[in-house]
């Protein structure tokens, strides 16, 4: 279950959120819980959730060592400052924010992972695709160019999110029939690449709208492995419900 704050709260509303959420999900163990702060709240955020069940995450990464990249974080700064894992192919980063392409994605992929990160890989399509048929295309291509060129032993430390950009931030959630069916078709596209077996235990999260009273009807399909949550992720409360449907 991760939450994604996007660019909100400063480091003293990160401790103010975990002095209320550690105790929420104390001693739950059903599933990892993960938060993605704003770089600049990564630190407060892991002193804040030390000894905790919660863990820690960049929303983004670059995927150079270090260098001339004025404005970029790479994988090692991340871990360094105890992320343990890291957000790739946001789609705000893919259509909002930046231009970030698949290649781009599969090659911060293989930076986290080299940088001992664990990336959670963000495919969706946009609302004119989803009006137009063309879900299963666009993740199809998706998956080709952003992580079927992972190595085998690269793909198994990879969770992919599934987020349809019209269910981000609209309200507007994916009904659970609409996201396990796009989850079966990653899953197909894994087992064609990676076999049945690397495909049978690779995590998808959904997201795209989650709030406490739709995470039960999503969390009850098989393909749903956990979910990926924006702006229900911001208040502790909200988040520890989310958390407790795992
Ligand atoms: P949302 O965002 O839950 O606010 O729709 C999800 C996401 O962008 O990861």
């Amino acid at each position: 279950m991760a939450g994604n704050w996007k660019m909100y709260k400063t480091p003293q509303e990160t401790a103010t959120f975990f002095q209320r959420f550690v105790p929420l999900v104390s001693g739950m163990s059903q599933c990892e819980i993960v938060i993605f702060p704003p770089s600049i709240d990564i630190a407060a955020a892991v002193a804040s959730a030390g000894g905790s069940n919660i863990a820690v995450g960049g929303q983004n990464l670059y995927w150079g060592k270090e260098g001339a990249f004025t404005g970029e974080i790479s994988a090692e700064m991340l871990a360094a400052a105890g992320a343990r894992w890291v957000l790739v192919g946001h789609s705000e980063r893919r259509h909002v924010v930046t231009h970030e392409t698949d290649a781009d994605v599969l090659k911060k992929t293989q930076a986290a992972l080299a940088g001992g990160l664990t990336p959670i890989v963000c495919v969706g399509e946009r609302l004119e695709e989803h009006k137009a048929g063309k879900t299963n295309e666009v993740l199809v291509k998706q998956f080709a160019a952003g992580v079927a060129g992972l190595t085998e032993e690269q793909f198994a430390q990879v969770v992919v999110a599934y987020e349809p950009v019209w269910a981000i931030g609209t309200g507007q959630t994916a009904t659970p029939e609409i996201a396990a069916a796009a989850h079966k078709l990653i899953r197909e596209e894994a087992d064609k690449r990676f076999g049945t077996e690397a495909a049978a235990k690779m995590h998808i999260l959904y997201g795209g709208s989650v709030k406490p009273d739709n995470i039960d009807g999503l969390m009850k399909e098989v393909e749903i492995d956990g979910a990926l949550v924006g702006g229900a992720s911001l208040d502790p409360d909200s988040f520890s419900k989310i958390v407790k449907a795992a």
